[in-house]
C-alpha cells in the first residue's frame, strides 16, 4: 500500500532519478567535521522560518500593538517567550556559524575555481542574513530597535546625492513611525527570505555542480587547465558517497545545532522588548545585537569627521574585496598552510571585530546621557529674553535637548553644538529639525505642543553669536531675525 503510494508520485515526479544521483554522489573523503557548517546553518535557517511563521501568527505589525504583542507572547502566551527564544538565538546562531562556514571556505581555499560562484552566492547569503538580523531586531520596536533604526538611516542618509532620499524610502517617511515598522515587517517576513530561499537554492545546486572541496594539501596547487579532471578522477576513485558518509556527519552536526537553539533559548530567554520605543526617552543605553555591535562601537568611539567616510566607504570596501577574492585569487595555492597571509588576516580580523565588539558593550552610548540635562542654561541665553523666548529655553532644560547638544561648550556631543544654530538654520528649517527629528535626532513633534514648538524655535532663534559677547544686545545694529510667532 505505501509503496504503492510512494510509486505512484515517483512515476509523476521522477524525485527520485532527480535527487538520487545528488544524494549518492561521490564527495571527497578528506571532507570531514570542518564541513558541517553549511549544513548547520542551513538548519538553523528552516528553524527560523518554523519559528517565525509561528511568531508571525501573534506578532501584529503595527506602531501601535507591535510592543503589546511581544509583550503578550513573553509572559501570556503558553510558550511563547520560549519561541521567541528561540527565534532570537537561532538568528544569533545563524550569523555565528556562517561566519565560522565562510572562514573554513576561506582558509580552505573553497572560493577558487571552479567554485568562484558558490563563493558570491555564499557573500550575497550573508548579507541577507544579516539584513535579517537587522530588519527582525527594528520588529522589536522598543528602545533598542527605535535607536538602531535611528543610527542605521543615519548612516544610510550620509549616502552621496540620494541618501535623503533612500531614508524617506526605507522609512516611507521623515519620521520613524507606522509605516516605517510595516515596511521592515514586509522586508524580514517576505522580501528577504524569499531572496535568501532562492539564493540558498542556487547555493546548493552549485554545491553539487561543481563538487565539494577537497581538503587541500600543501603544495597541490589549483590549475585551471586541469583541476576539474584530477577532481573527478580523485573523487571516483578515493571518494565516499554523499548519503549516508558525509550526510551522517551532517546530521549529527545539525542535532547539535538544534539543541544549541533549544538550550540557549530555554537558558537565556527571549531579547527584549526593552522598554517602549519613546523618542523622548534618551535615559537609555540602547545595544544593537552583538554583529552589530562592532559598528555600534566605531560610530561611538571615531571622531565625527571620520564617520562619514568609515561609514560609506568602508563597506564598499568590504563588499568588494569579498566579491572580487576569487578574481583576485582564483587558482594557485588552496592550503591555509601555505597561505600565512590568509591566515594572519582571519587572525587580525576575529581580533579587530572582537575588541570592537567587546568596546561595543563597554563603551556608553554616546555620549553619556545622564550626564548634561542639569546643567543651567548659560546667563547670556536668557538675559533680555522675551517671555516666549524664555518658555523656548525652559523646554530645551525639559526636554534634556543638551544631553545630545552643547550650548557653550557643555552638553554632549551627539548632534552639533547649538550656540550658533540660528545663523545656520532658518525658522522653518529649525521647526522641521525639532518637529521632525532626522540624522540621528529623535523627532519630537508627537512630545511637543504646537505652541511648545514655537516657543523653542524662538529661543533657538536667539542662538547667535553676536550676542553671545554683548549680553542684552538686542538694540545693536545686527538685524535680529524676527522671533514671535
Ligand atoms: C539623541 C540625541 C539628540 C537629542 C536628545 C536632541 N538632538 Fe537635536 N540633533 C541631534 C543630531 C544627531 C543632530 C544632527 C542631525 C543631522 O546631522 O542632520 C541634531 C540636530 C539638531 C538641530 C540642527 C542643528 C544644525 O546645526 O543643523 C537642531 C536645531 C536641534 N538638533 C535641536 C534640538 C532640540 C531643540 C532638542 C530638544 C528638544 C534636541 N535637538 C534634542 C541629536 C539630538
Amino acid at each position: 500500500m505505501f509503496a504503492s503510494v510512494i510509486n505512484w508520485f515517483e512515476e509523476r515526479l521522477k524525485l527520485g532519478e532527480t535527487l538520487g544521483p545528488s544524494m549518492t554522489h561521490s564527495v571527497p573523503t578528506s571532507a570531514r567535521w570542518w564541513y558541517v557548517f553549511g549544513s548547520m546553518t542551513l538548519t538553523i535557517f528552516m528553524l527560523q522560518i518554523v519559528t517565525g511563521i509561528c511568531l508571525s501568527l501573534v506578532y501584529v505589525p503595527s506602531a501601535d500593538e507591535a510592543y503589546a504583542s511581544l509583550e503578550y507572547l513573553n509572559y501570556r502566551q503558553h510558550m511563547g517567550w520560549f519561541l521567541r527564544g528561540m527565534h532570537v538565538w537561532g538568528s544569533h546562531l545563524m550569523i555565528a556559524f556562517m561566519t565560522i562556514h565562510m572562514i573554513q571556505v576561506f582558509l580552505y581555499g573553497a572560493f577558487k575555481y571552479p567554485r568562484e560562484l558558490t563563493w558570491i552566492v555564499g557573500v550575497l547569503l550573508f548579507l541577507c542574513t544579516l539584513a535579517m538580523g537587522f530588519t527582525g531586531q527594528v520588529l522589536r520596536w522598543d528602545q533598542d530597535a527605535y535607536w538602531g533604526l535611528g543610527v542605521g538611516m543615519a548612516m544610510a542618509g550620509r549616502v552621496p546625492f540620494i541618501g535623503p532620499e533612500l531614508v524617506y524610502f526605507v522609512l516611507g517617511g521623515p519620521i520613524i513611525g507606522g509605516e516605517a515598522l510595516s515596511r521592515f515587517f514586509a522586508l524580514h517576513v517576505f522580501v528577504i527570505p524569499g531572496t535568501l530561499i532562492m539564493l540558498i537554492g542556487a547555493h546548493l545546486l552549485l554545491v553539487i555542480k561543481c563538487g565539494i572541496n577537497e581538503a587541500p594539501t600543501p603544495g597541490h596547487l589549483v590549475n585551471k587547465a586541469t583541476y576539474r579532471e584530477t577532481y573527478e578522477k580523485e573523487v571516483h576513485k578515493r571518494g565516499m558517497p554523499f548519503f549516508p558518509n558525509a550526510a551522517g556527519r551532517d546530521m549529527i552536526a545539525c542535532g547539535i545545532v538544534i539543541f544549541l537553539v533549544f538550550f540557549c533559548a530555554a537558558m537565556f530567554g527571549p531579547a527584549g522588548p526593552n522598554g517602549e520605543p519613546d523618542p523622548t526617552l534618551i535615559h537609555t543605553a540602547p545595544r544593537p545585537d552583538f554583529y552589530f555591535q562592532s559598528i555600534f562601537a566605531v560610530l561611538a568611539l571615531l571622531p565625527p569627521y571620520m564617520e562619514t567616510f568609515l561609514i560609506m566607504a568602508f563597506p564598499v570596501l568590504a563588499l568588494g574585496v569579498l566579491i572580487l577574492l576569487p578574481f583576485i585569487s582564483g587558482d594557485g595555492e588552496k592550503s591555509w598552510k601555505r597561505r600565512p597571509f590568509s591566515v594572519i588576516f582571519v587572525i587580525f580580523l576575529l581580533l579587530v571585530l572582537g575588541s570592537l565588539t567587546y568596546l561595543g558593550y563597554k563603551s556608553p552610548w554616546s555620549p553619556i546621557m545622564d550626564a548634561w540635562s542639569g546643567i543651567p542654561t548659560p546667563t547670556q541665553y536668557v538675559q533680555g529674553r522675551s517671555p516666549l523666548e524664555l518658555q523656548g529655553a525652559l523646554i530645551i532644560q525639559n526636554k534634556q535637548c543638551r544631553n545630545c547638544h552643547m550650548l557653550e561648550g557643555r552638553g554632549g556631543q551627539r548632534g552639533p553644538e547649538l550656540d550658533f544654530v540660528a545663523t545656520r538654520l532658518t525658522r522653518d528649517e529649525l521647526i522641521r529639525q525639532v518637529v521632525q527629528g532626522g540624522g540621528n535626532m529623535p523627532a519630537y513633534g508627537k512630545h511637543l505642543s504646537p505652541s511648545e514648538v514655537t516657543a523653542l524655535v524662538s529661543f533657538l532663534m536667539t542662538l547667535h553669536p553676536e550676542w553671545e559677547h554683548e549680553p542684552g544686545a538686542e538694540e545693536s545694529n545686527v538685524p535680529r531675525p524676527t522671533t514671535g510667532p
